[in-house]
């Protein structure tokens, strides 16, 4: 007999400890690391023979295969201080994906430098290659490709681009933490790439954290200047001169402790993941209408986040609207015990920030002389719509290296709700719907023809 939905008042079939877990995992080994530092009195990278801030921006360096190493204390602050280290400037346009985190578009608003999107790949989730160049304009300066949700974006085509037209490139590596593409390690393969140890990062620290790897010394050295005022950092005795504005964005010792305690172990958990994620991927690639994760072969998925997209028609529900399906599953799943969330609810330049061209006021740096005309316009990203509109997540936290047991307990209550499509479909059918991004306040509007109607 089928099992009841939990939507519909059955039992729910995950257990309730598992629709939270813990991350990050915290052992004895940290404790003992935050307690050292607290015992050392040595607190700030510029106490004399501090060892933690030093020691985790040389294990981070050689993490990465890459020379430098420079910590800060956020990842948004890392993306800021390496494109302004790189000599980005006012005026200059930085291509992103449609599709990231909004530190990714926002931090080239620290240099005056204005955000350019580029729709996403339907399988990656990350950049398009194919939609760059007729993005690039006199005034581009910099790609800034996001591995998202842990799979590395198509590097080589990138750099091939920033060769052809002189172009920097920054890697947003933030969620693939020893990550691989084509044998080289995320981090080492653009001019500079930037990390975050924010405690959803698979390697964490306990608060925020941030860091930039380079080969490159000049820009190494200009971002140890950034982080402290600007400070002309040439003499032995610091003498607390400002070479050029700065900011105090700088780790603490406490926090680099831990994320070193946590780097250590970071492999070991790693294939844990490696072993129970794809199980859990594996089984849910069987249900007729998910499209599961893809990992090409040449490169490593370091399970950040899954995305599942969700196709009405395979799934046998002809007339349903992927974004109503979606929204369905959402209810149905959730009701399930299943901790499914979405991530963005709209692409990156529909957000008011960029909508309304708010950021210093007078619409700068947008409306600098010079400064290129930006059309955030929906429609240009429908791809990003698409994806937005039919597909789900699971989070870090619910791919911890002991999640198992949880995924697999997911994974039944996906068997059960898909055992109950009929039921799923008439309620997607007769539900209330609006897409995602009509949550914003004032948000931005798509034509109609652009979403529903056009699915279904
Ligand atoms: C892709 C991406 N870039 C940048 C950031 C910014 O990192 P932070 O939160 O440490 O400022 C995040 C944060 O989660 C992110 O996911």
């Amino acid at each position: 007999m089928k099992a009841d939905l939990a939507m519909f008042g059955g039992k729910p079939a995950v257990r309730a400890a598992y629709r939270r877990l813990e991350w990050p995992v915290v052992t004895d080994a940290d404790r003992e690391a935050v307690g050292r530092v607290l015992d050392s009195r040595k607190f700030t990278v510029g106490a004399k023979n501090e060892a933690e801030i030093h020691g985790l921006e040389r294990e981070w360096a050689e993490f990465c295969d890459t020379r430098h190493a420079v910590s800060v204390n956020s990842g948004t602050v890392a993306l800021e201080l390496a494109l302004a280290a790189l000599g980005l400037g006012p005026g200059d346009e930085v291509i992103v994906p449609a599709l990231s985190y909004v530190a990714t578009a926002m931090a080239p608003l620290y240099s005056l430098a204005v955000p350019v999107f580029v729709d996403i790949d339907p399988v990656t989730f990350n950049i398009d290659v194919t939609r760059i160049e007729e993005k690039i304009t006199n005034r581009t300066r910099a790609i800034v490709p996001v591995h998202l949700g842990g799979l590395p974006a198509e590097m080589d085509e990138i750099l091939a681009l920033a060769k052809k037209y002189d172009l920097l490139v920054v890697e947003d590596a933030v969620q693939a933490q020893g990550g691989t593409y084509r044998g080289r390690t995320c981090g080492s393969i653009g001019d500079a790439a930037v990390f975050s140890l924010n405690v959803e990062k698979s390697i964490p620290t306990c608060g925020e954290g941030g860091l930039v790897v380079t080969d490159r010394e000049d820009v190494a050295e200009r971002i140890r200047s950034l982080r402290i005022l600007g400070e002309d950092l040439s003499t032995e005795e610091r003498l607390y001169v400002s070479a050029t504005r700065g900011s105090n964005l700088k780790l603490s010792s406490v926090l680099a402790a831990f994320t070193r305690s946590q780097l250590a172990r970071f492999w070991d958990y790693q294939h844990k993941r490696d072993a129970n994620t794809p199980v859990f991927v594996d089984r849910l690639a069987q249900l007729p209408g998910i499209v599961v994760p893809t990992v090409p072969d040449d490169r490593t998925h370091m399970w950040h986040m899954l995305r599942f997209r969700f196709d009405p028609r395979a799934a046998g529900l002809d007339g349903v609207s992927p974004g109503r399906f979606r929204a369905a599953l959402r209810r149905a799943l959730l009701a399930e015990g299943v901790p499914l969330t979405h991530y963005q609810i709209i692409p990156l330049p529909g957000q008011p920030v960029f909508q309304d061209q708010n950021a210093y006021g007078n619409g700068l740096p947008w409306s600098l002389p010079g400064t290129n005309p930006q059309r955030y316009d929906l429609a240009d990203y429908p791809v990003t719509c698409q994806v937005i509109e039919d597909s789900l997540c699971l989070r870090r936290m619910h791919l911890n290296p002991e999640a198992g047991p949880a995924l697999a307990e997911y994974a039944t209550a996906f068997e059960r709700v898909w055992d109950n499509l009929d039921r799923v479909g008439k309620f997607a059918r007769a539900m209330p719907y609006e897409p995602p991004w009509h949550s914003v306040p004032n948000g931005p509007r798509l034509p109609e023809a652009n979403t529903e109607a056009k699915a279904a």
